[in-house]
């Protein structure tokens, strides 16, 4: 068990023991899980880059590693400088899963991972990956005949807290966690989720804690809820548990081990400048290229995009970007335009946090003021105007009786215009609302979880129409100029526990619609018509639009 004090805060060393896995020393006890779609070997180097100490495929079908040589060398890529590694392979054939255990041996790998875990249903149908949380016979079996297979190799077990939610004497976890420890298995990582709940709700730490006082002299590696690398820290201290898995933390956060080996050793925990984002992205490219080829890498890199967008000063704009590359030319034009040279003084605050920047300074009677408390349209504004100031109204919604979404949101606008208005008679306010209409039904911010589920389960599979309406005031000059803006949007056919997943994610908060299309709710999107910055809520083209045409002398055509 690591020396589990002082906490883990900056300035504050926490002592962490070297994790052990048989032989194997790892030297510090946070690494990389196995992440389908996102540990391959390019993700891989890049993780070691920034540090990670040990990392796992992702999950392998054994009946795949049975494949010729040739074919199974397409599937499976390794590389000298990807050391120590684990194989992480999953079926529902004792047997065969001995049998792949041996190919991975020979292949060089030095830890052979079985996966008990995965939720996935097309997995649990065949009876594979978590399914054998409810088969401690079968997972038992199969622990003793890989064991007995590959006795020189490390073997570790990735399990769930239990099968069912509603397993609360997680008998069968323990059955399996005490047979495998006997048979042999190096370490036990444990997501400390059901099978059941996938990836809903909060992962149960003292589950973790339980485990570890069990198994107080067995390695034990905790995992779910590691998004930083603070919480890897403290899942560590609080549980007592021998490592952290870092999952979903580490998917477009590579630095996430560099980080958590800087606040293991009281320092600030270093923060990726824009430069060193760009360079580390294009290395990935590259490697990506040369493990791939290049229209393998343009793909990859497009997915691990959306992801690296996570921590550019400007999220939503780059996650899109990166939606829409189709070639190395699409890619290149995205890194150049927003990772390029002139962007690179940006610094980072936080981890994974948001930029600093000077506040805005203005004229608190005269200047431009967004009516408006949402940081995205504060980021949107940016790009058209340089100073601006904010002034939220503080309007509380009005209920949504009107049936013409047009008319609601651009009404909705002016009222909002005309109370920061009242506050600053000489002030330009620029003011806007969004909403989300399903043929004659308008979406405004869900009150709640169930609200928004029963938002989502009605978009889901659907076209719907994005309308933001925007007012330009100034009441000194009595001067009031209207707009919208419509975009639609079609979602994919969401199952329940899609939007499970995305309920837990907390996007769906203060959104209309309950989704955001520039955080995780661009998973659930299908296609987008029209204009995207009107879908995050501020439509940049049109309020400059009306921007130019308020300068303008008066015509009254627009003004009411
Ligand atoms: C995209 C994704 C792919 C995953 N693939 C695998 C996998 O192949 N094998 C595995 O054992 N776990 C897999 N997991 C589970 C993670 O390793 C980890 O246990 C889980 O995400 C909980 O940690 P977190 O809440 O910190 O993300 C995957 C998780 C995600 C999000």
């Amino acid at each position: 068990m690591p020396e589990v004090s002082p906490k883990p805060s900056q300035g504050a060393a926490l002592i962490l023991k070297p994790l052990r896995l048989g032989p194997l020393e790892i030297d510090f006890p946070v690494v990389l899980a196995a992440l389908a779609g996102f540990s391959d070997l390019s993700y891989r180097l890049i993780c070691r880059s920034t540090t990670a100490p040990f990392c796992t495929t992702e999950a392998m079908l054994d009946r795949q590693m049975l494949l010729d040589g040739k074919l199974r060398r397409k599937l499976i890529k390794l590389d000298p400088a990807d050391h120590p590694l684990a194989g992480q392979i999953m079926g529902f054939d004792p047997a065969v899963m001995a049998r792949a255990a041996v190919v991975l041996a020979e292949m060089g790998f030095d830890v052979i991972d079985l996966n008990f875990a995965c939720p996935v249903r097309k997995v649990l149908s065949k009876k594979r990956g978590g399914f054998l949380m409810s088969r401690p016979d079968i997972a038992l079996e199969t622990v003793r005949l890989v064991r007995a297979a590959v006795p020189e190799k490390p073997v570790t077990l990735k399990l769930r807290r239990a099968f069912l939610e509603t397993d609360a004497e997680h008998a069968a976890f323990w059955e399996i966690a005490r047979g495998a420890f006997d048979l042999g298995v190096a370490a036990v990582a444990v997501h400390a989720r059901s099978v059941d709940q996938k990836y809903r709700g909060r992962a149960d730490w003292d589950f973790l804690a339980r485990v570890k006082a069990a198994f107080p002299d067995r390695t034990i590696l905790g995992s779910g809820d590691v998004l930083t690398a603070a919480d890897a820290l403290r899942m560590i201290r609080e549980t007592g548990v021998d490592g952290a898995l870092a999952a979903r933390g580490a998917i477009g956060n590579p630095w996430i081990f560099r980080q958590a080996r800087d606040l293991a050793a009281g320092r600030p925990p270093f923060q990726p400048s824009l430069e060193d984002q760009r360079e580390l992205i294009l290395r990935h490219f590259e490697l990506a290229r040369e493990i791939y080829g290049l229209r393998r890498a343009v793909k990859i890199m497009r997915n691990f995009g959306i992801h690296y967008a996570h921590i550019h000063p400007h999220p939503a704009k780059v996650r899109m970007a990166f939606v829409g590359i189709k070639s190395e030319t699409d890619w290149r034009a995205v890194m150049e335009e927003h990772y390029g040279a002139a962007q690179n003084k940006t610094v980072f605050s936080g981890v994974g946090g948001e930029a600093t920047r000077e506040a805005s300074q203005v004229d608190e009677s005269s200047g431009i003021i967004l009516a408006s408390a949402s940081p995205r349209r504060g980021e949107l504004l940016k790009r058209i105007v340089d100073v601006f100031r904010v002034v939220p109204s503080g309007i509380d919604e009005e209920p949504l009786r009107e049936r013409n979404p047009v008319g609601y949101a651009v009404r909705a606008a002016i009222a909002k215009a005309e109370t920061v208005g009242g506050a600053y008679p000489h002030a330009l306010i620029i003011a806007a609302d969004t909403l989300v209409c399903l043929e004659n039904e308008i979406f405004g911010k869900p009150a709640d979880r169930n609200e928004a589920r029963d938002m989502l389960a009605k978009l889901s599979g659907r076209r719907h129409r994005v309308v933001t309406g925007i007012a330009i005031y100034r009441k000194s000059a009595d001067r009031l100029l209207h707009g919208h803006e419509t975009s639609w949007v079609t979602f994919k056919a969401l199952e329940p526990e899609a939007i499970e997943r995305y309920l837990d994610t907390a996007d769906y908060l203060d959104k209309a619609g309950a989704y955001a299309i520039q955080e995780s709710g661009d998973a659930l999107v299908e296609k987008l018509e029209g204009d995207y910055d009107n879908v995050v809520g501020f439509p940049v083209g049109k309020v400059r639009d009306l921007l130019l045409e308020f300068e303008r002398p008066a015509t009254g055509a627009a003004k009411t």
